[in-house]
């Protein structure tokens, strides 16, 4: 199949990092289409690990072509830095393209991100703080500055004159310091002057790679349940994780997409506020976390921790119609004696069979578990699905049977060499 997504089928962070480098080695291109650099993502390459942020995962490999499309927002300093801390490590031979449509995280859009987070106070999103909500937000107010415009120098100058009158009204209502049209203006011909070989119509690009019959891998940022329309709004992203959002965000047809693969962490993972019904606490939460290390690639800030939640990914399947997934992490389940999966929700008593859309629903939420046995075994050198031990293969049927999804990868360490493949998908 030659355009396969990985999306993430949860909270974040479910290891898309990983298994985009993993099937990097047989794709022609990888393209992130979503997000920013609120991204982390993690890649254990020849014993060197590497933390990614706005840069596609296939970056480490010199014949994969990297595509950064127009539904991303990308700050020019941050990816400037992200290139620079590569070549410090020796990899300078990769290939990298930028959409002349993606937007630009501005410096305002920083500064107003802190400053709306720090006057919500407790109410406040557990954003990364890296703009993306406001710079997604100007591009839907037709306030935002793209790429393209880097190119142009003339009318860079005037498009950023105009957006600043009303940029720098906001900062002013935030009591923060105006930005300096020249100074703007000048930093971003800077960050354009090296940017701009990079800089191209992407979906052009794309559209012949995928009339060459290229192999194509479009690597998800974030989790379906951030989802700007369909997550645990307002506790989301402001943009569209969901593999079903890749064509437009992309510039391809609709029905170029194969396949879907959906990465599900063998638990569960969230960073920042809003809800989370099968969340651990205590004692529990504190040994899963240090099992799996969880701590932000970005931010590193302890993620919170709980079970895996099975009404949940069914919700994701709904929306998406994901029908592999890969499992990750699942060494980390030796943590426990026992495990749990939460199998539904329940309201006042009553089962619901459908995903609460608002906080006030999202609190009254009581979440059904089973129980299965773990295993003490350590699993993460182990290769083939056959020799896992029977509780760690019962994990994963009972996750099939529950969910109707078939579980194409285990993943059971960080490094590539650590997955189980059941079924070639690419
Ligand atoms: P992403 O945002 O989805 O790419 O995920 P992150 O990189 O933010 O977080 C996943 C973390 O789990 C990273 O530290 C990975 O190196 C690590 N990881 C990925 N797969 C596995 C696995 O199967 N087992 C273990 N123990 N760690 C893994
Ligand atoms: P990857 O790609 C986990 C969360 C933030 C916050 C909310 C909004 O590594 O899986 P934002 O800065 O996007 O406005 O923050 O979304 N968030 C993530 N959580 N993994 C991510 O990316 C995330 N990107 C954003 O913690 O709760
Ligand atoms: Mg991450």
């Amino acid at each position: 199949m030659p355009l396969i997504a990985i999306q993430g089928c949860q909270w974040g962070d479910e290891g898309k990092g990983k298994i985009t480098d993993y099937f990097a080695s047989k794709a022609d291109i990888v393209v992130r289409s979503q997000g920013g650099n609120n991204a982390g993502h993690s890649i254990v390459h020849k014993g060197v690990r590497y933390a990614l942020r706005s840069l596609p995962s296939g970056i480490l490999n010199p014949r994969v072509t990297n595509v950064i499309s127009e539904g991303c927002v990308v700050n020019p300093t941050s990816l400037i830095d992200e290139i620079s801390s590569l070549n410090k490590t020796g990899i300078n031979n990769f290939k990298l393209l930028i959409s002349n449509r993606a937007q630009i995280i501005m410096p305002y859009h920083i500064m107003l991100d802190k400053a709306k987070e720090q006057a919500l106070g407790n109410s406040k999103i557990g954003t990364t703080g890296k703009g993306i909500g406001p710079c997604y937000s100007d591009k839907a107010s037709r306030l935002g500055i793209r790429f393209g415009d880097l190119l142009e120098p003339d009318y860079l100058h005037q498009r950023l004159s105009e957006v600043l009158i009303i940029k720098n009204m906001e900062l002013k209502m935030f009591g923060l310091d105006a930005i300096d049209t020249e100074a703007c203006y000048r930093d971003l011909l800077k960050a354009g002057e090296i940017l701009k070989p990079f800089i191209t119509d992407t979906s052009l690009f794309l559209n012949k790679a995928i009339d060459a019959k290229k192999k194509i891998l479009f690597e998800g940022a974030q989790g379906g349940m951030l989802c700007l329309d369909h997550g645990t709004y307002p506790y989301v992203t402001s943009s569209s994780p969901l593999a079903t959002a890749i064509p437009l965000n992309a510039g391809i047809p609709f029905n170029s997409l194969n396949d879907i693969v959906g990465l599900v962490k063998a638990y569960t993972s969230r960073v920042g506020e809003g809800p989370f019904p099968s969340e651990l606490f205590g004692e529990e939460a504190h040994a899963l976390r240090e099992k799996g290390h969880e701590y932000g690639t970005v931010t590193k800030r302890p993620r919170r921790v709980g079970w895996l939640d099975v009404a949940e990914l069914n919700y994701i399947k709904q929306i998406t119609g994901v029908r592999h997934i890969a499992l990750m992490l699942l060494d980390v389940l030796s943590f426990t004696d026992e495990l749990k999966i939460c199998v539904s929700y329940s309201i006042n008593g009553k089962l619901i069979d459908y995903m609460p859309s608002t906080i006030a629903e999202y609190n009254k939420v009581t979440p059904n578990y089973i129980t299965l046995p773990s295993w003490k075994e350590d699993i993460s050198t182990i290769t083939s699905f056959d020799k896992l031990p029977s509780n760690a293969k019962d994990y994963i049927t009972t996750v099939e049977k529950l969910t109707g999804l078939e579980v194409v990868i285990v993943s059971v360490g960080p490094d590539k060499d650590q997955t189980i493949t059941r079924k070639e998908l690419f």
